[in-house]
């Protein structure tokens, strides 16, 4: 059986998604499985339809654009690959940050922050300086602003003071043609991962992610250090489990399948308000899937084959 491992890609995050790629493929190879890399370029249909590199399952690691909004995966499905992974339609549903938000709010039951999306053109038929005197006093501050598709933080301010909204929308608008501006709720950030094995969804422990400066960014993320993360969060039982409710709510709402990681900040009443769910988590060596799965005691060869093994049966 060859499981082929799509990584690198066109995005902004092709970085990462080369890392996680090499990282999944490393331990399933410890595994015993045969792992093949290849990046999404203009020979992948090519190489998926040839019979002499056609692989028996796919798992694409593409983060961001292409790899998360559902294009890989339309593209697997074209070729009747199976793969790892949510389907193409419930990726292009779960990338869109203020799309999701409003599924899991009015089917999953779940508390998310109050937002608006702004597109980059009112600014330019309103004039900044008017849309930023509406946004402050209809939404108060502090705000983040984020790229309403995007992922690793790029793009995304936490802003404490009206005087930082222009360089911060500048910021946005680089990735993307429309901002989510969201109300930023103080409280604990957690990251609850599952992955459907044999049928079953292993939830596993909420992690809690606590940054020196309070801001998850680029740099927080990817060097090892500065960032404390702490699994099982340091919330009461009863806490945990409502977040680990609340990501497989997210989940199932989104129709993700297969591996899913959903981030959250539990606010001052213990409430999880939902930030958005990854169809294609980091995996890392500093990502929050691979850290939350060995901090409960799995072994992430083992865990990655039961996954490839359940989706291929
Ligand atoms: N977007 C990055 C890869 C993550 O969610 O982990
Ligand atoms: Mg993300």
């Amino acid at each position: 059986t060859t499981v082929l491992i799509i990584c690198g890609g066109l995005s902004h995050e092709r970085d990462i998604s080369l890392s996680s790629g090499h990282r999944v493929g490393g331990f399933l190879e410890d595994a015993g499985w045969h792992v093949v890399f290849h990046d999404m370029d203009s020979d992948l249909i090519e190489y998926l339809n040839n019979p002499s590199t056609r692989p028996d399952i796919v798992w694409p690691l593409l983060h961001g654009a292409n790899g998360e909004d559902g294009s890989i995966r339309d593209v697997l499905e074209m070729v009747g690959l199976p793969y790892i992974g949510s389907r193409a339609k419930a990726s292009r549903t779960a990338w869109s940050k203020p799309i999701a938000k409003n599924v899991v709010r009015k089917l999953g039951g779940l508390n998310t922050p109050h937002s608006v999306t702004l597109p980059e053109s009112m600014f330019r038929e309103l004039g900044a300086g008017k849309v930023i005197d509406l946004l402050v006093q209809s939404m108060g501050l502090p705000l983040f602003i984020k790229p309403t598709m995007g992922g690793s933080a790029m793009g995304c301010t936490l802003v404490t003071d009206a005087k930082q909204l222009p360089q911060a929308m500048v910021s946005c608008f680089a990735y993307g043609d429309v901002a989510l501006v969201e109300q930023a709720v103080t409280g604990t950030e957690v990251s609850v991962s599952i992955l459907d094995i044999d049928g079953k969804p292993l939830v596993l422990p909420p992690l809690e992610i606590s940054t020196p400066n309070g801001t998850y960014d680029y740099d927080a993320r990817y060097t090892p250090g500065p960032t404390d993360f702490y699994v099982p969060a340091r919330l009461p039982q009863e806490i945990l489990k409502a977040v680990q409710d609340a990501a497989l709510a997210a989940h199932r709402t989104l129709s993700l399948r297969d591996i899913s990681r959903t981030d959250f900040i539990v606010d001052a009443d213990g409430i999880p308000q939902f930030l958005e769910s990854n169809v294609t988590p980091g995996m890392t060596d500093t990502s929050l899937l691979p850290q939350a799965a060995v901090a409960a005691g799995y072994n992430l060869a083992d865990l990655y084959s039961q996954l490839v093994e359940s989706v291929l049966r």
